[in-house]
């Protein structure tokens, strides 16, 4: 009969996590499937106007992903598609569709893939893995992504911690931002990001939320990725000041990502952030979500 499959939006590289860290964000993808004699594709919803409603659709294309992985054909199906994930802003709404994508292909074919295999079909397609690990587990997870596999850790997030995200209302594409990263680095930048992250990651699992400020300095990706995100290097250097645990671009942006203290009011962050916008001629939103 019919099944219904969601996968989170999610917000990657947390500053020095490049291609390895993310967190998802309450906003979702959601497929409704109905076994059918045929194949029927039907995107809803204003921000999915203009996606193909044929195979050549990705949400399509990531279950015939999961059908090759198990050497089986994808069965026929009537497949519904819904996204509140904003497209092209850096919250991996490609990615919730091709996690939501694998996991209902997996599903219509009896469930041959385990969820390391979805995992892997997933990172392997997107070509890393700091989207589709949250946007398949839930919470903060560090992953990597190599010959040999995939491999995560999942980590529930600390007590007291929520996001707060600026969405600028122009997009961004992530070829074009991964366009503008150097191909090599000193080893002073890999030697800062290696322990920049480590500390990250290390501090996120054991709800150390003093040391993400410090922690999520980032030489790696910001710095030239900033000319693209007016007022990014702002918010980086001064959203501390405002009340933000931590800031950074989120994924390839253009959105930004802070962390605040759930309990502490975010006004004073919301009103800093509406200003960088305006001082910048951003038009956006502001939102908070709990993690
Ligand atoms: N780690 C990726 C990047 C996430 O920053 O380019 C966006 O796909």
């Amino acid at each position: 009969g019919t099944f219904t499959v969601r996968a989170p939006a999610s917000s990657a590289n947390l500053g020095p996590g490049f291609d390895s860290l993310g967190l998802s964000v309450p906003l979702y993808t959601t497929l409704r499937v109905t076994p059918q004699a045929t194949t029927e594709i039907v995107p809803l919803g204003a921000e999915l106007e203009g996606t193909p409603a044929d195979e050549s659709n990705y949400v399509y294309r990531a279950m015939g992903l999961a059908a090759r992985r198990a050497g089986r054909p994808l069965p026929p199906a009537r497949i519904e598609i819904e996204t509140d994930v904003p497209l092209a802003r850096g919250l991996g709404s490609s990615a919730a569709a091709l996690v939501a994508g694998i996991v209902a292909g997996n599903e219509l074919l009896g469930r041959p893939l385990d969820e390391l295999a979805v995992l892997d079909v997933a990172a392997r397609e997107e070509g890393h893995p700091d989207n589709v690990a949250p946007a398949l587990f839930g919470g903060i997870v560090v992953a990597t992504l190599d010959k040999l596999g995939t491999h995560y850790v999942r980590l529930d997030p600390p007590a007291n911690l929520g996001v707060t995200v600026l969405i600028p209302d122009f997009e961004l594409s992530t070829s074009k931002a991964r366009a503008v990263l150097p191909k090599e680095y000193s080893r002073a930048d890999a030697v800062h990001a290696l322990s920049h992250a480590a500390l990250l990651a290390a501090a996120l699992s054991q709800g150390r939320l003093d040391l993400l400020r410090h922690a999520m300095q980032d030489y790696i990706h910001q710095i030239w990725r900033a000319p693209l995100v007016p007022g990014l290097s702002d918010i980086l250097e001064e959203a501390w000041k405002h009340g933000a645990l931590g800031a950074a671009l989120s994924g390839a942006g253009p959105t930004v990502l802070c962390f605040h203290d759930t309990r502490e009011p975010t006004a004073p962050l919301h009103a800093y952030l509406n200003g960088v916008m305006a001082r910048n001629g951003l038009e956006g939103r502001v939102l908070d979500f709990p993690i």
